[in-house]
């Protein structure tokens, strides 16, 4: 071993799938992994993979000889460095699958560099390997093409916004880590201050309030991709850290922030995917998403729209709906294409779903057919009362009309919610489209189920201007608080919230209005964010900007279920990692250093 070859290979090597027809008879040298092998007996033929692909090489006894033993010692994921002469594979040895399934490379020499002991999973049969499994051993989930692709285009990803950026004068610069909590909402994750002790550092939810400070600094336009951690609840698409590709510009107004982003967005995914968006972006308002499709990230790929039967329920003798009403909630209808093949038991199953997720009242329903609708609740329609219904909806024989009756905000939920779920049941979604809108005109508050006004983005996102006497007036805010407009935005493909963002604040005075209305005090406000109060007395520029969740993007253009298929090393939905697992234990020595004490136990306790 250590052939005297080795060093040139490592300089003049070729890459797998690069290797092709035009090298035939040539010597060349290649460095990779064993994918598979057989042995047929004076013959071996292994596939060879590094990143780039495979290719196939033989090692035939009458050419290495003594080494030919040796050969017959390789296994899976062993780490090769061959040298060896390109050969045309016989007419019937051709792979048309593999892009170097035309020639082979006949064995001249080789070096084992690396053994491997058996995988804990077959890399080629991945589909069986549980995702737990693969996340404990992510070094060689990366080994398959799927992860490796994920982390190709990731790449390629981040490299295509920076040169568009660069292009367009911003300017990338890092924000720190180690930070002050930024309000966005969710919970902080916590770093003791060993030099202070009983203090603590947050790690950053967003950039929010430095982006912000670079705009009062004046530099214009910033960019950043950077990690943000939040600890929430995870979900298929969120992760306690993840990627933005955040950014802020000076001196615009949201339309001129819109456009510009669709200028990005258009640019990159072209280049990186081939995809192409038709620009300008679609937009729609807030209200309109709720109103169509209860739910303000809507998933446009498909129509299934929510329709206010409000009228023709007041009128029927359905007491279900006239009480939701006489409260002053909604009555709405969701008309499922084809979906009166549904069965009871399937819509007892909705029922409860609704009732237990969305804590809806119940779920009624009329199935479309022959002779109209019908259902339990038919009866207490009048005929002409169910042929408006079924005009008001749209439904044809063959439907199934679903309805909310509710609070307002349970109506949306619980219909929004069941048309994504039966849209993907009855394969109603169509693949390999891209379904882009921005939401406009957010609220700059919503109520929570006690009527209280809680901010629906971070409190430095501006109200339209004509909005802002409700909010200096106190009596008028808890009346029509939620009435008040934002000047925020979201990017959502595909019914998934891609970016989102706004326009700052940009003035003292409108700063404190807002934070007044929140009900956070001066003395509260000074503390948490002071030094961003500070910087607004001393010529702050309007400015706003966006944060796109880079992981989702990816998610979406490499048509990922899980954020976690795109992410190099990513946590569990428990937020822990399987393969160096964290989170761990530490000493008490480090415990003590930071003058801590643990009340949960374990070795630092
Ligand atoms: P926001 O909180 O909307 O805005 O975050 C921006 C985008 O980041 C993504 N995202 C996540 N992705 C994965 N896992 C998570 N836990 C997670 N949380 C958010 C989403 C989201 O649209 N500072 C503001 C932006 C601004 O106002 O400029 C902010 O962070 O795709
Ligand atoms: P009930 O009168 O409670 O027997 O309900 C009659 C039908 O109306 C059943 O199909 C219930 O699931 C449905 N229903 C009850 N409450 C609601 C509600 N708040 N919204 C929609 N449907 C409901």
């Amino acid at each position: 071993m250590g052939a005297s070859w080795i060093d040139q290979a490592y300089r003049e090597r070729n890459h797998c799938a690069d290797v092709n027809k035009g090298q035939d008879g040539t010597e060349i040298y290649v460095l990779g992994w064993v994918f598979r092998y057989r042995d047929q007996g004076g013959l071996i033929f292994i596939d060879l993979r590094d990143r780039s692909g495979i290719v196939q090489l033989v090692f035939d006894r009458s050419e290495i000889q003594d080494q030919f033993d040796l050969a017959s010692t390789i296994r899976s994921e062993f780490v090769l460095a061959v040298r060896g002469r390109v050969r045309l594979r016989d007419k019937e040895a051709i792979n048309p699958n593999l892009k170097t399934g035309e020639v082979e490379i006949l064995v001249q020499d080789f070096d084992i560099l690396s053994k491997s002991q058996v995988l804990p999973f077959p890399l080629d049969e991945y589909a069986d390997v549980g995702e737990e499994t693969r996340l404990k051993f992510r070094y060689l989930d990366m080994r398959r093409e799927e992860l490796r692709d994920a982390m190709v285009m990731r790449s390629k990803l981040n490299q295509a916004i920076r040169a568009y950026l660069e292009e367009k004068n911003y300017l990338e610069v890092e924000t720190p880590v180690l930070n002050k909590s930024t309000p966005e909402g969710a919970r902080d994750f916590l770093v003791p201050a060993r030099m202070a002790p009983g203090k603590f550092y947050a790690l950053p939810q967003s950039p929010q309030i430095f982006k912000q400070l670079l705009m009062v600094g004046g530099l214009e336009r910033y960019f950043q991709i950077v990690k943000c951690f939040r600890d929430e609840d995870f979900r298929a698409d969120r992760q306690p850290e993840f990627t933005q590709l955040d950014m802020e510009l000076s001196f615009v107004d949201e339309n001129m922030v819109m456009d510009e982003l669709e200028g990005l967005w258009a640019n990159v995914l072209k280049k990186v995917f081939n995809v192409e968006l038709k620009t300008p972006f679609a937009r729609m308002s807030y209200h309109q998403a709720m109103e169509d499709y209860g739910s303000d990230r809507p998933d446009l790929r498909f129509e299934m729209k929510l329709v206010d039967v409000a009228d023709i329920a007041l009128r029927s003798n359905f007491g279900v709906f006239k009480k939701a009403l006489e409260a002053g909630g909604r009555v709405k209808a969701l008309c499922v294409p084809g979906g009166a093949k549904l069965s009871r038991k399937d819509i007892d199953e909705l029922t409860h779903w609704v009732q237990t997720d969305f804590r809806a009242g119940g779920l009624a329903w009329l199935k479309h057919e022959k002779e109209g609708l019908k259902s339990v609740i038919s009866k207490f329609f009048e005929p002409e009362q169910l042929e408006e219904l079924a005009k008001a909806t749209g439904s044809k024989e063959g439907d199934l009309i679903l309805f909310g009756a509710d609070k307002e905000y349970i109506v949306h939920a619980t219909l929004g919610a069941l048309r994504l779920r039966l849209a993907k049941q009855l394969g109603m979604i169509p693949e390999n489209t891209y379904a882009v809108t921005w939401i406009t005109d957010f609220p700059l508050f919503d109520r929570d189920e006690n009527g209280e006004l809680y901010s629906v983005h971070h409190p430095f996102t501006a109200p339209v201007d004509e909005d802002m006497p409700i909010l200096e007036d106190a009596d008028r805010f808890q009346k029509e608080g939620d009435k008040i407009r934002s000047r925020a935005y979201d990017l959502v493909i595909n019914g998934s919230e891609v970016g989102g963002g706004s326009i700052r604040i940009h003035r003292f005075e409108a700063q404190m209005t807002v934070l007044n209305a929140l009900g956070i005090s001066k003395e509260d406000a000074e503390d948490r964010f002071g030094f961003l109060l500070n910087a607004l007395r001393f010529g702050a520029p309007p400015h706003g900007g966006i944060a796109f969740g880079l992981d989702r993007v990816m998610m979406l253009f490499m048509d990922r279920d899980s954020i976690r298929d795109v992410i190099a090393f990513p946590k569990t939905q428990r937020g822990t990692c399987l393969m160096s697992d964290s989170p761990s234990t530490v000493e008490i020595k480090q415990l003590q250093e930071l003058r801590l004490r643990s009340l949960a136990g374990g070795s630092g306790s």
